[in-house]
């Protein structure tokens, strides 16, 4: 599994719930955050890079827990890996059209997901009359990734970047970013009555319905093992991967995905 930085370790942390016997390797690409400014050409390359070092840890399905990472690199990365690649948008756009009663559909996500256009087709797909409000945040996962203390300022911010999804009446929101889960407080406060929908549960259920269907899911009560790799500061990392996660990170090991790709 890979993200940007830590947020997906909130997909990891729904994961490590719903399939406790599977073993995990979580990857925060903590050195080129964030993803979400970055070209989708370049973010393609560097997620190759990721994959590739994950494949490299005999892994039999890669999850793309990073949105903006599924919508510039996810068709990408399936055309050329062997193994099976999961990325969090489909799982979410269903959710969202499932879930929408007045079929008012919001979205927050990073410049580059929105800019991308990929939620707004692939909720379209599932729903062709559903009209979608999609609002770019580009400083709402910067200053979550920043970690505690939070303060006005970030209240504020959430408040002006769901202002457009309370204007148009949205009733589902989609928390398009991997890191807005860890403000899904202060988001429901600021969207009173909304149904939000998270990459976290949803995946988890696709990952685990995957590796069922394909007969890889690993059977028994065991528990299995997870360990983490970023490729900037690795105490920083454990430092807020651990707050995300509420555990223990133990050893983080700090790899350069671009340097083991290329030596392979
Ligand atoms: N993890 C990224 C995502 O889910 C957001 C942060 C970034 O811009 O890298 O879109």
């Amino acid at each position: 599994m890979f993200d940007s930085g830590v947020g997906g370790l909130t997909v990891l942390d729904e994961c490590l719930a719903a399939l406790p016997a599977e073993d995990f390797v979580y990857f925060g690409d903590t050195a080129w955050f964030p993803y979400g400014d970055k070209a989708p050409a370049d973010i393609r390359r560097r997620s190759e890079e990721i994959a590739g070092w994950l494949t490299g840890q005999g892994v039999k399905l890669v999850v793309v827990a990073c949105n903006t990472a599924s919508a510039a690199a996810l068709t990408w990365l399936q055309r050329r890996l062997e193994v099976p690649v999961l990325g969090v948008m489909a799982p979410e756009a269903r959710a969202a059209v499932q879930a929408s009663r007045t079929r008012r559909i919001g979205l927050l996500a990073t410049e580059a997901t929105v800019a991308s256009g990929s939620y707004q087709r692939m909720i379209r797909a599932n729903d062709a009359g559903a009209r979608v409000t999609a609002v770019a945040c580009p400083r709402l996962a910067p200053a979550i990734q920043r970690g505690e203390p939070w303060g006005e300022d970030l209240v504020e911010m959430v408040r002006e970047y769901a202002g457009p999804l309370r204007a148009a009446g949205v009733d589902t929101a989609i928390l398009g970013c991997t890191h807005y889960p860890v403000v899904e407080r202060l988001i429901r406060r600021t969207l009173p009555g909304v149904t939000l929908i998270k990459s976290g549960e949803e995946i988890a259920r696709e990952i685990g319905d995957t590796l069922r269907r394909k007969g890889l899911l690993r059977p028994g009560a065991t528990e299995g093992r997870y360990r983490f790799a970023c490729s900037g500061d690795p105490e920083a990392f454990r430092a807020v991967g651990s707050r995300f996660l509420q555990m223990p990170l133990g050893e983080v090991a700090r790899v350069e995905p671009a340097a083991v790709a290329g030596s392979r």
